[in-house]
């Protein structure tokens, strides 16, 4: 199938430059057809003018969603005021997410469901701790996480799934390739053969290549390398070529 690039700009991003960004990736697009699919999610605010900005060229998604469509939830953004927006697809479940707002497995579930009822393709994000990794307990906790987070009812075309270890998220540091090709395996096994798997933990236009071309990484969840356009474009290049 072919990779999928996604860019989770987290809490970056600001008018007219973030405007710049997104002219320039489509710009780096159109002169360089990538051999992968290409996805943004800016900040909440950003959506509607990076959805007018990219002119079709890629699609945009939101970071987060609640679970229900409207009502008493002040400060919270539905899936359908996402899709309103522009987005076709939401991450749910970002570790960030689970750590610093306490979103568990039903929650991240409940996110899911929500993307799907708003017609938006929903990226599930799992991945383990520094401490369960040294203990030994990845797998199981990337069993659990897929059980618990990924509704009954998910499909290829509905729902993503992004393996971020949370020890590599912003800190350069990867898990080596053996050990994210395990994982990524080991998901497989789970979700069946359709399903997309990326992965996400400081990706970059140097490490790229290797990692996207592991087998069973159907593409990168990238944080900061997404943030300048030349150097997205520059990981973008580096996706395998798969049909
Ligand atoms: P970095 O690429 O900055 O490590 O972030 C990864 C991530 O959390 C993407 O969702």
């Amino acid at each position: 199938m072919r990779q999928l690039i996604a860019g989770n700009w987290k809490m970056n991003g600001l008018g007219q430059a973030a405007f710049a960004e997104i002219e320039a990736l489509r710009a780096g697009l159109a002169a360089d057809p990538p051999h992968a699919d290409v996805l943004v999610c800016p900040p909440a605010t950003l959506i509607a003018r990076a959805h007018w900005a990219a002119k079709g060229a890629f699609p945009l998604g939101g970071q987060d969603c609640h679970a229900q469509a409207s009502g008493a939830f002040t400060g919270d953004v539905s899936a359908e005021m996402l899709k309103d927006a522009g987005a076709t697809w939401v991450i749910v479940g970002h570790s960030e997410r689970r750590q610093y707002h306490h979103e568990s497995d039903a929650d991240v579930a409940a996110k899911a469901r929500a993307a799907w009822r708003a017609g938006l393709t929903a990226i599930v994000c799992i991945g383990e701790t520094e401490r369960e990794r040294m203990d030994g307990h990845t797998l199981d906790v990337v069993s659990r996480q897929l059980g618990a987070s990924v509704p009954d009812g998910a499909t290829p075309q509905n729902t993503v799934i992004a393996y971020e270890p949370i020890w590599a998220i912003g800190t350069g540091k990867t898990p080596t390739s053996a050990e994210i090709a395990e994982v990524h395996a080991h998901i497989r096994k789970i979700v069946g053969a359709g399903t997309r798997i990326l992965y996400g933990g400081s990706v970059k236009p140097s490490n790229a290549k290797e990692i996207l071309g592991l087998a069973d990484v159907d593409g990168a969840l990238v944080g900061g390398a997404s943030l300048k356009a030349q150097d997205f474009l520059a990981l973008i290049a580096a996706a395998a070529e798969r049909s």
